[in-house]
């Protein structure tokens, strides 16, 4: 089922948490499987939806930075980068406060917690009607493409759960994640803030990011379509489709004809899911590696990954 994000359906959808249910929620970065971050069979079920392997740790969703202290020990990293960039496509790993009304299984009993502010109306909306935060995942099948549509969570699980309508997602990446645990912020995984731009609020240079980090996010094999994926193609060998950048010539799909990055982060994952349907290989054009464009080829690269 797909809702519409009217007042009738916004309280719908903050009963179905309530109840312990899932249900699929927009954000401005990728669109999310809810569920109620106090309720550990709510969390359960989002591992058994999403068939994940392991017990990874999720994003808390928060509505304030007054709620991420109710959760957290917000440090001053933490407090300056909220105020850049919250609500927002950031998302803070913290030390967990001992008092913290979470479910043990949103941490998978790490001493830290990952937090996030979303921007999209619609999330925002949620949190307001359901008055507590929500862990949400991206709402895709372990390992699989993150869905950016309503219309991609609703494919990805056949229709089980409600999935609440915010539109195709603005940015279309997840969020960054950066750590704030250990004496330097450390970059976990690269999203749509860049590092560039946290630095500048911090004031001094990030440390790059770490590959051997444990994180799902940060696995080899992720976001993978179902057919074999080449990258830096510039040309198109045997029965493949091709992905472009920038108007590649013979491209089936074109991140973004005019070589925006942004636009290109919008459509990644939207076009790899296009393609992916017609089962045939796909190449993929070279992205460039700069700002956006190295967050778009961490993407790429684990969605061309062996698998598992
Ligand atoms: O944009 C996003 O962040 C989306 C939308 C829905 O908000 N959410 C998302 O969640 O991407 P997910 O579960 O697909 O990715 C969460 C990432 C994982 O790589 C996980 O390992 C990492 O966050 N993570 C969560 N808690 C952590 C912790 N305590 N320490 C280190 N990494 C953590
Ligand atoms: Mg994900």
């Amino acid at each position: 089922m797909i809702w519409p994000s009217d007042s009738i359906h916004l309280r719908r959808a903050a009963q179905q948490l309530s109840k312990g249910e899932l249900l699929g929620v927009p954000t401005e970065t990728v669109y999310g499987l809810a569920a109620d971050a106090q309720n550990g069979e709510a969390v359960a079920k989002i591992y058994e939806t999403k068939g994940r392997p392991h017990f990874n740790p999720l994003i808390v969703h928060v509505e304030t930075i007054e709620a991420a202290r109710q959760l957290a020990k917000v440090n001053e990293q933490a407090e300056r980068l909220a105020a850049a960039f919250w609500p927002g496509p950031l998302t803070f790993v913290l030390p967990l406060l001992d008092t913290a009304p979470l479910a043990s299984l949103v941490t998978a009993g790490l001493p830290t917690v990952a937090l996030r502010s979303p921007a999209h109306e619609v999330s925002r909306a949620l949190l307001r009607a359901f008055g507590r935060p929500f862990v949400a995942p991206s709402a895709n099948r372990s390992g699989r493409i993150s869905p950016t549509t309503a219309d991609h969570v609703h494919e990805e699980f056949g229709g089980q759960l409600p999935v609440l309508d915010g539109g195709p997602c603005e940015i279309g990446l997840e969020s960054t994640i950066i750590g704030l645990v250990g004496p330097a912020p450390v970059l976990l995984r690269l999203g749509s803030i860049t590092s560039g731009e946290i630095e500048d609020v911090l004031g001094f240079p990030l440390s790059a990011p770490d590959n051997k980090v444990c994180a799902p996010g940060m696995m080899s094999s992720h976001y993978a379509p179902q057919n074999h994926l080449r990258l830096q193609a510039d040309d198109v060998q045997g029965e493949e489709v091709l992905l472009g950048f920038g108007g590649t010539k013979g491209a089936t799909l074109d991140l973004s004809p005019s070589g925006d990055l942004r636009e290109a982060a919008v459509h990644l994952f939207a076009y790899l899911r296009e393609l992916d349907k017609y089962n045939r290989p796909i190449a993929v054009a070279s992205v460039p590696k700069t700002g956006l464009g190295l967050a778009i080829n961490d993407r790429l690269t684990r969605a061309a990954a062996p698998r598992h």
